[in-house]
């Protein structure tokens, strides 16, 4: 595996890949790498034949009192799964790298950037358009990964590379868990045991809603009142969101007729959680 640090060298590698006639799959991360990670690097294994990974822990799309600092970055160890994963190029630029001094362009999708965690994390997800648009235009790859834990991300990406015509195509994989329903993510290893356990009422929420709405139910309103009852009995666990909205729009949706996006994020601790099921009549 090669690791390139600069865009040039990247984008020189990228290039001479694609003039090889190669089929470039991307996967972009912010590294401290789990299961899920792993399952985006394997999807776009299967469906490309060179594949480029990023790690970069992008400032712009963390708040001012959010856990830029703190987020891991087990670089040593990343770069052996990576290895391992038999992945082509990894990329791991520095910010200054990806932020030239005075850069002051961004990529924002207006509307979408504002629903669900958008609310509570005002630029985030304008943070996330833009390092993924520069990631797009350095790599220039044919497809993209991204996980569904993530559901509004990807809505947004997709809505992104449609209203800019990026010739890339976009892959959402489904949510790894752990063993017990825990959505995976690198945001777990900030949980001590306890917050742990409690963290284990998002996903009950959603199965929650998924039971009753197995049972008939078709109003949001009476739904997502089941999914927070559930929050009730983890007082330790303070609820952000808990919302049901369409899966392209992430407009909140009044009766489940087609397919909806259950979502929810929740703080244990000061770690914060997000977890989604789509309903499907
Ligand atoms: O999902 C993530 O890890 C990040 O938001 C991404 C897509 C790598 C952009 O920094």
């Amino acid at each position: 595996m090669k690791i390139c640090t600069t865009v040039k060298e990247m984008h020189a590698a990228a290039h001479a890949a694609r003039r090889e006639g190669k089929r470039i799959g991307f996967v972009p991360t912010m590294g401290a790498l789990h299961e899920g990670h792993l399952s985006l690097v394997r999807a776009a294994k299967a469906q490309s034949d060179t594949v480029v990974v990023s790690i970069f822990v992008n400032p712009v799309q963390f708040g001012p009192n959010e856990d830029l600092n703190r987020y891991p970055r087990p670089f040593e160890r990343d770069r052996q799964l990576l290895e391992n994963e038999g992945v082509d190029f990894l990329f791991a630029p520095s910010a200054e790298e990806m932020y030239p001094a005075g850069a002051i362009t961004y990529v924002t999708v207006e509307g979408l950037s504002e629903k669900l965690c958008g609310k509570s994390r005002p630029r985030h997800f304008r943070g996330v358009t833009t390092v993924v648009a520069k990631l797009f235009h350095i790599i220039e790859p044919d497809l993209a990964c991204f996980g569904q834990k993530d559901a509004a991300q990807a809505a947004i990406i997709r809505r992104m590379v449609r209203d800019l015509h990026l010739p890339v195509e976009i892959v959402v994989c489904p949510i790894v868990r752990e063993p017990d329903g825990l959505a995976m993510s690198s945001r777990n290893a900030y949980l001590d045991p306890q917050q742990r356990r409690s963290a284990l009422v998002l996903s009950r929420s959603l199965g929650r809603v998924v039971e009753v709405f197995g049972k008939g139910e078709r109003n949001s309103d009476r739904l997502i009142e089941v999914g927070k009852q559930v929050f009730e009995d983890e007082p330790s666990v303070r609820l952000d969101y808990f919302e049901i909205v369409d899966p392209e729009t992430l407009e909140p949706v009044v009766t489940v007729r087609g397919a909806a996006l259950v979502a929810v994020a929740a703080f244990a601790g000061t770690t914060r959680l997000i977890d989604n099921t789509v309903l499907q009549p």
